[in-house]
């Protein structure tokens, strides 16, 4: 069987599991969600055994849904948070909800495991939230554990695209921007994956224990009088 039958098939088996009809037609009915959720990180989460699993951003529960299941496979536990009462959406007691800011450490440290398998933030797609909330959880991911974070594709947002939105698009982008830029100091101690699938989600994949770096600013040539000639040279001579 090659990768994609297996997702297929797996895929499948969750979608069957889920009780909540509404959630399990939001799954069925938007393949970007399976794209950029399901087939970008299942194969990663679906063996780790006793998993804890913290999510920020519960609202349709598709993550929620999904994390949920992994959890029950392979008996682990799923602590969600958001500003938002979302306790109702699920009752199993492999969940547990937590009503709170994402970046309200001393509110939520209390309530969760001091280490997890599985990190993922889709709350405000901004590049300075991304960032405050990576840098205060980093330290909770295990070596080898995924801090995933969705929204750091800016493409379906341009200017006469599907879903035009000026804000969607620059926010998104400066995400991307900014984790390439944490990314850039951090080489050594996490590797980034960045799926462009729908609205985009980036995994980040933890290798050591040490302490994240810094973050230096990415000195692009982008917008040099250099490249500026170099640029200006290559149009006369493509139209001689
Ligand atoms: C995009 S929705 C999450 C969607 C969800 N992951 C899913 O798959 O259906 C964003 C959620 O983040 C929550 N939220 C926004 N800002 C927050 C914050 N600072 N802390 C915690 N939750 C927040 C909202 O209430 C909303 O439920």
């Amino acid at each position: 069987m090659n990768n994609q039958d297996y997702l297929d098939k797996k895929f499948h088996n969750f979608v069957e599991r889920i009780n909540d009809n509404e959630i399990k037609k939001l799954w069925i009915e938007h393949p970007g969600i399976r794209k950029k959720f399901f087939n970008f990180i299942y194969n990663d989460i679906a063996n780790i055994d006793e998993p804890n699993i913290l999510e920020f951003g519960v609202r349709h529960g598709c993550s929620t849904a999904l994390f949920l299941d992994v959890c029950k496979q392979n008996n682990g536990y799923l602590y969600s948070v958001d500003i938002n009462d979302y306790s109702y959406k699920f009752q199993d007691e492999r969940w547990k909800f937590i009503c709170s800011k994402d970046n309200d450490l001393s509110k939520i440290t209390p309530q969760i495991p001091k280490q997890f398998e599985v990190i993922f933030l889709d709350t405000i797609h901004k590049a300075d939230h991304v960032s405050d909330i990576f840098h205060k959880y980093y330290d909770k991911l295990k070596i080898g554990g995924f801090f995933i974070i969705d929204d750091t594709n800016w493409l379906p947002y341009i200017k006469g695209a599907q879903h035009d939105d000026f804000f969607k698009e620059v926010n998104n982008k400066e995400t991307f921007l900014k984790l390439l830029e944490i990314y850039s100091s951090n080489k050594d101690n996490f590797y980034l994956d960045i799926n462009f699938c729908d609205t985009g989600t980036a995994k980040i994949t933890k290798i050591n224990n040490k302490k994240l770096n810094d973050t230096s600013k990415l000195l692009s040539r982008e917008y040099s009088i250099k490249n500026l000639i170099r640029r200006i040279v290559y149009k006369l001579k493509k139209n001689k």
